[in-house]
């Protein structure tokens, strides 16, 4: 990677990606790995998290590192009026990387830019979240056998949801066929599209989540609609429940189809799918563990044996 932050998966090659996929299976392989000894991680979540803040800190701890931060920004002295820069200037005086996930699009690479701290972006607003992106990847990876010519549906909020936003770019590399199912309120931004068009990647857009789309799927990536995204809570009324994974929507899926969401889930996957050995999406969470031990080794230019 050219830069020592990772803000966005875009700064990422073909061979980036794959090296730290590499990483990963071997931190799947040995998890206990010391190659952080001495070193300290800050983990600042502006924004609630379970999966992402205590994947990161079992890495960090798992690699022999230690972690500070916090959890509840309310707790802190941005409370007060403290800007982002004195935060990031301030905690940059105590450790050797600042894992953030932060409400405002650009919070993360404006941190980079404040400081010479190594910063992880864990989601910013509904903008970018690359280490979920590097875990989904790995995930698509291991289910697939490949990464490459893969047909990848995506359900639900598309406008504001960060990890579709990311896995677009990220299999920009691999001839990816994308569908795209959400409400028209929902709909994947124009951004996305026209990446997709300028990348040459063929995406086809659709308002109904139909058996015919599921059964033609390889990756089914489904996704919560983001309440918190929302300024008029009518509109999230409306859209909610709009699509409902069931299982007996599945029967006729292909025998290679993994369902994935990035979590937490609200309605979107009925309980009576988590029994069907294509729902992939605690192991996918798992997978996060061993994605982002590869993405902390990666920024701080860590070499990791065989
Ligand atoms: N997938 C994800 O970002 O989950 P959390 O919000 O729990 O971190």
């Amino acid at each position: 990677m050219k830069s020592k932050s990772l803000v966005s998966i875009d700064q990422c090659s073909k061979e980036d990606i794959l090296r730290i996929l590499d990483n990963a299976r071997k931190f799947e392989a040995n998890p206990n790995c010391k190659v952080l000894e001495g070193k300290v991680a800050a983990t600042l979540f502006f924004e609630p998290s379970t999966r992402t803040r205590l994947s990161f800190e079992t890495a960090v701890n798992r690699l022999g590192g230690r972690v500070i931060g916090f959890s509840d920004a309310s707790t802190t002295s941005s409370s007060k009026g403290e800007t982002l820069k004195d935060t990031i200037l301030m905690v940059s005086n105590y450790v050797d990387l600042i894992i953030m996930r932060h409400h405002l699009e650009g919070a993360a690479r404006y941190a980079s830019e404040v400081t010479d701290v190594p910063i992880i972006n864990a989601g910013d607003g509904a903008n970018q979240h690359p280490s979920q992106t590097m875990l989904d990847l790995y995930s698509i990876q291991k289910t697939q056998g490949k990464l490459t010519d893969l047909n990848i549906t995506m359900v639900g909020d598309l406008k504001y949801g960060r990890t579709v936003h990311s896995l677009i770019v990220g299999m920009s590399h691999f001839n990816p066929t994308f569908n795209f199912i959400a409400p028209n309120e929902l709909r994947m931004p124009d951004e996305q599209k026209n990446f997709c068009d300028k990348h040459g990647i063929k995406y086809n857009e659709y308002t109904e989540f139909t058996e015919d789309i599921i059964n033609q799927t390889d990756i089914l990536y489904m996704t919560r609609v983001q309440r918190e995204r929302f300024t008029d809570l009518e509109e999230y009324e409306r859209v909610k429940n709009v699509y409902i994974l069931k299982n007996d929507m599945l029967k006729n899926s292909r025998e290679n189809l993994r369902i994935l969401h990035p979590l937490p889930r609200v309605n979107e996957i009925a309980y009576d799918v988590d029994d069907n050995p294509k729902a992939y999406y605690i192991q996918q969470a798992r997978n996060g563990l061993f994605a982002r031990q590869a993405i902390i080794c990666e920024v701080l230019n860590i070499q990791i044996d065989n």
